[in-house]
């Protein structure tokens, strides 16, 4: 296996990314008798060899369940899954291993907390979300404000995929209970200013709530800076494995809300008169968790953490750059999303050609996109469109494979558009 302190310099702050490649096993194939060109990292992302070697090892020298203590095997198995809580912690900079709840990933974690909120609101309520969000950050709400009579209000978007901040302003008021801001689109690669709109929820009384699920394959989150009540995010995006996920929240607040889920790990005592919760975060983990993909995602960090993060941005910076350079290459290409600050996602429609076979073509040629609405069908209304082409890369791609992406798309252009 690659040594990664060695495939990235601290110095050059050049990503060496033929060694990354390395660590990557799948990236090697061959898909319809191209070499694979994978592009659909926002999709999911591939793991490393450090990430199955772990999962692996863990299955052969170090499985029981965890927290039941009576042997070794056991105690093995509740020190790594206890370790990559604490690995998760240090990621996000959170105060306390009780804020780190597992999840099965995003989608699940934003559901606990409006499960968990309900409480708080009551009918003519405000939850403010914005129209780039994931349907996982608007569908739970939206669920949430039927139970409760709650209203769903839409932050709107600017055309180049930025939130209107004056509109987001003036929105914010004594009924809004909860703010739900996605960090990165998952359509456009916008990073929205998180931390000031924290800042001034907050100011208003509001609850608030990051979607990290994008952002954390780019980029490390403070959630003690961003000053965030809860921060969710998923481990397959981010070179972990799939099946699990993660939610930070404010000790306080987890510590009011009612559990999730009964059964298993989450209570403390249990009887036919009374039942009462565990301490965090196991008042939140009902059932066996996922031990060993929480292994995996510990193990996906610790890889992350041992590259040059300025080198990695540095170079995810320069594929997005390469990509938009080229796009006056492909007649009647259009980006949608051109937002100043951006992760190398990238949408975009070409005239005369539907996304989806814009896909199965590329598919033809071995390169992987994702076509279609990407759970995002409020973003899609506001561009009038049914659905976009989008390449979404990784540190692992090359300035090569942007290139190969554009000749593609020129090809298909010339023969079908
Ligand atoms: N949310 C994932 C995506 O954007 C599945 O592709």
């Amino acid at each position: 296996m690659t040594d990664l302190s060695m495939a990235s310099s601290a110095t050059q702050s050049v990503l060496d990314v033929d060694a990354i490649r390395q660590d990557f096993p799948i990236l090697a194939q061959q898909i319809n008798g191209n070499p694979l060109v994978y592009l659909d990292n926002g999709a999911s992302a591939h793991k490393p060899l450090a990430v199955l070697n772990a999962m692996d090892r863990y299955y052969r020298e170090q499985h029981s369940n965890v927290h039941r203590g009576a042997h070794t095997l056991g105690d093995r198995a509740t020190m790594v899954f206890e370790g990559a809580r604490e690995t998760v912690r240090a990621f996000v900079n959170a105060g306390s291993t009780e804020e780190i709840i597992w999840t099965r990933g995003t989608t699940e974690a934003i559901n606990l907390i409006a499960n968990g909120l309900a409480e708080r609101l009551s009918a003519g309520d405000e939850i403010l979300v914005s129209r780039m969000e994931h349907h996982a950050n608007i569908v739970p709400w939206q669920m949430l404000a039927e139970r409760t009579g709650a209203r769903v209000v839409p932050v709107e978007v600017t055309a180049s995929g930025e939130l209107d901040l004056e509109s987001f302003a003036a929105l914010l008021n004594e009924r809004t209970r909860i703010f739900a801001i996605t960090h990165v689109s998952n359509v456009l690669g916008t990073v929205n200013p998180v931390a000031s709109m924290v800042a001034q929820a907050k100011a208003a009384g509001a609850i608030t709530v990051i979607d990290g699920a994008q952002a954390v394959p780019h980029f490390k989150p403070d959630v003690q800076a961003l000053d965030c009540d809860f921060y969710a995010f998923s481990s397959h995006k981010m070179f972990g494995p799939t099946g699990i996920g993660v939610l930070y929240g404010r000790k306080q607040l987890l510590e009011a809300m009612p559990p999730y889920q009964g059964g298993g790990e989450m209570i403390e005592r249990v009887s036919f008169e009374r039942t009462t919760w565990n301490t965090l975060p196991y008042k939140f983990e009902a059932g066996t968790p996922a031990i060993a993909e929480a292994v995996g995602l510990g193990a996906a960090i610790d890889y992350l953490n041992r590259l040059d993060r300025v080198a990695l941005e540095a170079a995810e910076t320069g594929l997005l750059a390469r990509a938009n350079a080229l796009v006056e290459t492909v007649p009647g290409m259009q980006i949608i999303g051109t937002a100043a600050h951006r992760v190398p996602v990238m949408s975009f429609k070409i005239d005369g050609l539907h996304p989806s076979d814009i896909g199965t073509l590329l598919d033809q040629q071995g390169i992987a996109i994702r076509t279609g609405h990407h759970c995002a069908m409020p973003l899609m209304d506001f561009y009038g469109v049914p659905g976009t082409a989008r390449a979404s890369f990784a540190f692992y791609n090359t300035l090569d494979e942007v290139e190969q992406l554009f000749t593609a798309l020129q090809k298909i252009q010339r023969l079908f558009a």
